[in-house]
Parts: C-alpha cells; sequence; structure tokens
C-alpha cells in the first residue's frame, strides 16, 4: 500500500473544518488591523533563500532542477518570497505595506509531533515603516492573532543589539555559531565552545543576558547599544495595549535577516516543539536589488497551534437526511434543494436503499430526517423527524426548514 511521504499529513474532515476555523479568525484579526492578503508561489529561485535565510534552513531545502536546468527550491519560509514580490510589484505603492498570507512551507527536518516536512504558517509583513510603533504593531498584532486561536502561550520579546553588543569582538562565523547555540538553547556547548576559545567571561555575560528579565539589568550586562530609545517606546506600546510579555535577550533567531527588534511565542502545553510563533525587524529589499526598506513581521507555526489547541471536534452543524421512496424522488429533490437555498446541509441517500435503511443510516449521520413517500409527494407535506428525540411531525415545507433552522448548531 502506498504511503504519504514522511513528514507529510493528511487531513480529514472535521480536521479541516477545525483547521479552517481558525484560520479564519486570524483572517479576521488580519482585516481588523488593516492588513490584506498576498500569495507568492510556493516554489522559487534558489538563490532568493540562500542569501539570507541561514545555514540552517538552506540545509533543510528541498530543491531540484527543472527541465530548463533552473535551480529551484520549495519554499522553506515565505518572508524572502513576499519581499521579492514587494520588489517586483509593489516597490512605488504608499508605504506602509500591511501584508498577510497562509501557505505551506517546507523543510527537510527530522519529523516528530509540531515538526513536519510541509506545514502552514500565518504571517504577516509590514513593509516600509522603520519606527518604534511600527515594531510595536507587529507584535501587538501577534498577541491579538495568537489569543484569537485561544492557544495558551507565553510571548517573549527582545533585540539583537544587546548580544551583538557583546560578541562584537569574535569573527562573524563565531558570533553565527555563538547566536546558533543561544537560539537552540544549548548553554553547555555554548560555554565549551568559548571556552576553548579563552572566553569564559563573555560565556558568563551571554547567559546572563539570556537570563535577566529587566531593560535596566539588560543594557548594564551588554553596554549602552544604539536604539535604546527606540526599544523603550516599543515596549512602553506594548505595555499601553496590555500586551503580556516578557523580556528575552537571549532571542536570536534562526534566520539571518533580523536586524533589532525580535520575538517568539511557546505554547504552554506543547513539548520539544513549543514555538508557535517567531519574528522581528529584518532588512532584505537591498539583497534583491531593491531600496533598502525597513521591514517587521512575524509567522505562526499553524499546525503547531493545532497540535496546543488539542483534538478536532466533529462536525458542528446541523445535517438534514432526505430519506425517500420512488415514488417521493422527485419532491425530495426539490425539498433537498429547498433546505440547501436555505442555508441547510441537506444529504440524500445514493444507495438506493429502502426506507428503513436509508432512515438508520440517518439516524448515524444526521440530526434530522425528512421523509418524503407517496403521501408526502401527494400532499405537499413533509414528515420531518428529530433522529435524535425521535419525534415525528407533518408540516409544509417552509415550516419544516424554519423548525430545522432554529435547532441551531449541535
Ligand atoms: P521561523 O521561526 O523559521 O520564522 O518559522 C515560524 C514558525 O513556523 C515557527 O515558530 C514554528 O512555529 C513554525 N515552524 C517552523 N518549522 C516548522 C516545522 N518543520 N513544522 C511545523 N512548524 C514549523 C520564519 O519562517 C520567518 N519567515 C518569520 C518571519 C516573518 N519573520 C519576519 N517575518
Amino acid at each position: 500500500m502506498l504511503q504519504k511521504p514522511r513528514g507529510t499529513r493528511d487531513f480529514l474532515p472535521d480536521e479541516m473544518e477545525a483547521r479552517r476555523s481558525v484560520e479564519w479568525r486570524l483572517r479576521d484579526v488580519g482585516r481588523r488591523w488593516g492588513y490584506r492578503e498576498v500569495c507568492t508561489p510556493e516554489f522559487e529561485d534558489l538563490e532568493l533563500f540562500t542569501m539570507r535565510s541561514g545555514e540552517g534552513i538552506i540545509e533543510e531545502m528541498y530543491v531540484f532542477e527543472d527541465k530548463g536546468g533552473r535551480k529551484l527550491a520549495l519554499r522553506p519560509e515565505i518572508t524572502a518570497a513576499v519581499i521579492r514580490m514587494y520588489i517586483n510589484e509593489a516597490k512605488v505603492a504608499p508605504k506602509p505595506l500591511r501584508w498577510y498570507y497562509f501557505a505551506d512551507c517546507f523543510r527537510y527536518e527530522r519529523p516528530q509531533k509540531g515538526r513536519y516536512r510541509q506545514f502552514w504558517q500565518f504571517g504577516v509583513e509590514l513593509i516600509g515603516a522603520d519606527t518604534a510603533m511600527a515594531d510595536a504593531e507587529v507584535i501587538m498584532l501577534a498577541a491579538d492573532m495568537l489569543n484569537a486561536t485561544g492557544a495558551t502561550y507565553e510571548l517573549k520579546v527582545g533585540h539583537l543589539a544587546l548580544m551583538k553588543n557583546l560578541l562584537a569582538d569574535l569573527e562573524p562565523d563565531t558570533q553565527r555559531k555563538v547566536r546558533a547555540h543561544l537560539d537552540k538553547r544549548e548553554y553547555d556547548n555554548l560555554k565549551d565552545a568559548l571556552a576553548t576559545m579563552g572566553k569564559t567571561d563573555l560565556a558568563e555575560s551571554l547567559v546572563s543576558l539570556v537570563e535577566c528579565r529587566t531593560l535596566e539589568d539588560a543594557f548594564m550586562i551588554a553596554g549602552e547599544v544604539p536604539g535604546r530609545e527606540r526599544i523603550e517606546k516599543t515596549l512602553y506600546a506594548l505595555d499601553a495595549y496590555g500586551v503580556k510579555y516578557t523580556l528575552n535577550f537571549g532571542i536570536a533567531r534562526g534566520l539571518d535577516y533580523y536586524t533589532g527588534t525580535v520575538f517568539e511565542a511557546f505554547a504552554d502545553n506543547l513539548g520539544a516543539e513549543n514555538q508557535i510563533l517567531g519574528g522581528g525587524t529584518y532588512r532584505l529589499a537591498h539583497l534583491f536589488g531593491g531600496d533598502d526598506v525597513a521591514s517587521c513581521g512575524f509567522a505562526i507555526g499553524f499546525d503547531r497551534v493545532m497540535v496546543s489547541l488539542g483534538e478536532a471536534k466533529p462536525r458542528q452543524d446541523t445535517v438534514v437526511g432526505i430519506v425517500c421512496t420512488e415514488e417521493g424522488r422527485s419532491r425530495a429533490l426539490e425539498v433537498a434543494g429547498a433546505f440547501r437555498t436555505a442555508g441547510i446541509r441537506a444529504e440524500m441517500d445514493l444507495m438506493e436503499r429502502g426506507l428503513g435503511a436509508q432512515l438508520a443510516h440517518a439516524s448515524k449521520s444526521a440530526d434530522f430526517a425528512v421523509v418524503i413517500g407517496k403521501r408526502e409527494a401527494e400532499s405537499g407535506l413533509v414528515t420531518l423527524k428529530n433522529l435524535k428525540t425521535g419525534e415525528q411531525k407533518s408540516l409544509d415545507l417552509p415550516a419544516a426548514i424554519a423548525e430545522v433552522g432554529s435547532h441551531g448548531a449541535r
């Protein structure tokens, strides 16, 4: 028997309905903040992602050559593609641009719960605003979106300038390695790596920076950094809006394009793969041949949010099973059409079974049965049976539709 590729998933109807319901809540929050949806191709020139996406992601990419010999990659993330699109299509549009996307990404990772090779991101990019308020808006939006999903989580906000200040004397390559250890919270590896270079003090400062939770302490450990005022203003706006967050200057982010403010959210009830959102300020446009535009954005790991929310509920809406005899069939088609026009799910028997078997099936799959035999076809009335209570009534069609309509969701 053929199986789906490793790290991918199939979604049955209950699960798809649960996913769509969360997706629409996210879309609605985006709309209320003035963000509009964009869409980019599923694959791009490989180069788009090798320029700044960071070593980790480059190693995990699905790369292939097309028949024209072009090197392409399935998108491992969407920010780089959105900025490419901005340069191609919207460079002259009035700034800032407020965009969101809901799309799948591909990374060749070791699959486990919450970590897949095909996964969905709900992301936001605010392009062309370089202010504390812009950074704050994106973080506030992240909090509003996560709240709308119903997930419980911790939001951590930091800034790369402090860590960069401490690492300033190291070679760029070593800096990257140290940041990768910090990103993965591998403190022992970090200490070992720095000890071999005779930088035990630096390891201690880094660990205390990662562990401190106030701005004052952070500046004391890392020294004064440019942009202190912007960090303070951003946090002031977050406090004014009532965003719940903790400061964390250990956030290093796995991607190489971030420039300043960074933030991540972690679900309370997930195991190792508990990061459900990541983002920050970044600059990419100048690398792709555009102006050096400042941007800020984030992506929600949609699948992890769904794991955190738990099992999908069974179907929620009311279902009517249309049960008919051969003589009632043409009236039954009309009746089914009328229920559907009224917005009610109506399912007809397709198995050419007898009335009894049709009713037995309806009692498993529907909330009501509408029975149409010879008598109903002639009288114009329908027999409406509530399959939960067994109660049965003879009604005209509008009354039957009204009765089912007033039943509400299960
Ligand atoms: P990222 O942190 O690489 O950031 O991914 C964002 C989120 O996608 C993660 O926090 C995680 O929840 C989810 N995610 C990542 N890999 C997987 C996986 N293999 N399976 C399931 N979920 C996964 C970015 O991609 C940036 N583009 C975010 C951003 C937007 N920064 C600025 N704008």
